[in-house]
């Protein structure tokens, strides 16, 4: 999978599939069903890391997880989140941290959160040759000046600054967008405006429209058992499956008909 495929992809109107991925065993699995992208997103802070936000995450944390993902990915485009912190102080910052993550993760390109704001810095990354994607909407590297996780853009100021700055982005050249939680009639404008740019939207909470889906592998595989927003649709109930395996291994080993005769040297 290329950058140019998922540009194809996004011109033709053959949908997109983003899953995040934070590790080999997992990633591997992902990318033999099939998957056109796997995204190594800052929500490792959360689901990996245990933090409430995805705000205390490091480059180098994110180097190394993404490593594991690019050794499994035998198809599917890598995708890695430049972290809080990593793309915001200045360009020259920016590119030397998105240098690291391909050179250092092995990642075919990497991912950040803004729009006009962060212009100069997803300039200068794509004319270093790094691809780039965008992540608009509810943008989770900013929860401390939104006040919360909730829809974005629903105010047509905040909904036509949504517009202007996702156009900014495909035209400085960004592969793909991140929408995240934003009125899926909005998401489909997006769409619209980007696809004659080959631009490919990808969409979380943000309706059936985009040109792409995405969501986070725990929260999908049922893994992350207190987290239900609207958006979210359980593909699996692993959680309950992972607790029901390891109560049977503790029984097993409590009454010590684990390991039986077959399973000994
Ligand atoms: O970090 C992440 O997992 C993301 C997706 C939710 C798009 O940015």
């Amino acid at each position: 999978m290329t950058t140019t495929r998922i540009r194809q992809m996004a011109a033709s109107g053959e949908p997109v599939s983003v899953l995040t991925s934070y590790d080999f065993t997992l990633a591997r699995l992902v990318d033999e069903a099939g998957i056109d992208i796997i995204l190594v997103g800052d929500s490792a802070s959360n689901v990996v890391c245990g933090n409430t936000t995805t705000l205390p995450i490091t480059v180098d944390e994110m180097i190394f997880l993404t490593r594991g993902v690019v050794r499994a990915a035998q198809h599917a485009l890598v995708v890695a989140d430049m972290p809080f912190g990593s793309y915001q102080t200045s360009e020259e910052e920016a590119v030397r941290n998105a240098v690291r993550m391909l050179k250092e993760s092995g990642c075919d390109a990497v991912k950040l959160e803004g729009g006009e704001d962060v212009l100069p810095a997803i300039r200068r990354m794509i004319a270093a040759g790094i691809p780039v994607m965008g992540h608009l909407g509810l943008t989770p590297q900013s929860v401390n000046q939104f006040g919360g996780y909730g829809l974005r853009a629903k105010e047509q100021a905040e909904a036509d600054k949504l517009l202007h700055d996702a156009e900014l982005l495909a035209k400085a050249g960004c592969f793909s967008v991140v929408l995240e939680k934003i009125p899926a009639a909005l998401a489909a404008q997006v769409t619209e405006k980007l696809t004659p740019y080959h631009c490919a939207t990808i969409g979380i909470g943000a309706g059936n429209k985009t040109h792409g889906q995405v969501l986070v592998l725990h929260d999908m595989l049922g893994l992350n058992q207190g987290f239900q927003p609207k958006f979210l649709r359980r593909f699996a109930d692993m959680g309950n499956e992972i607790k029901s395996a390891v109560q049977d291994y503790i029984t097993a080993v409590r009454d010590r008909s684990f390991p039986n005769e077959t399973e000994c040297y």
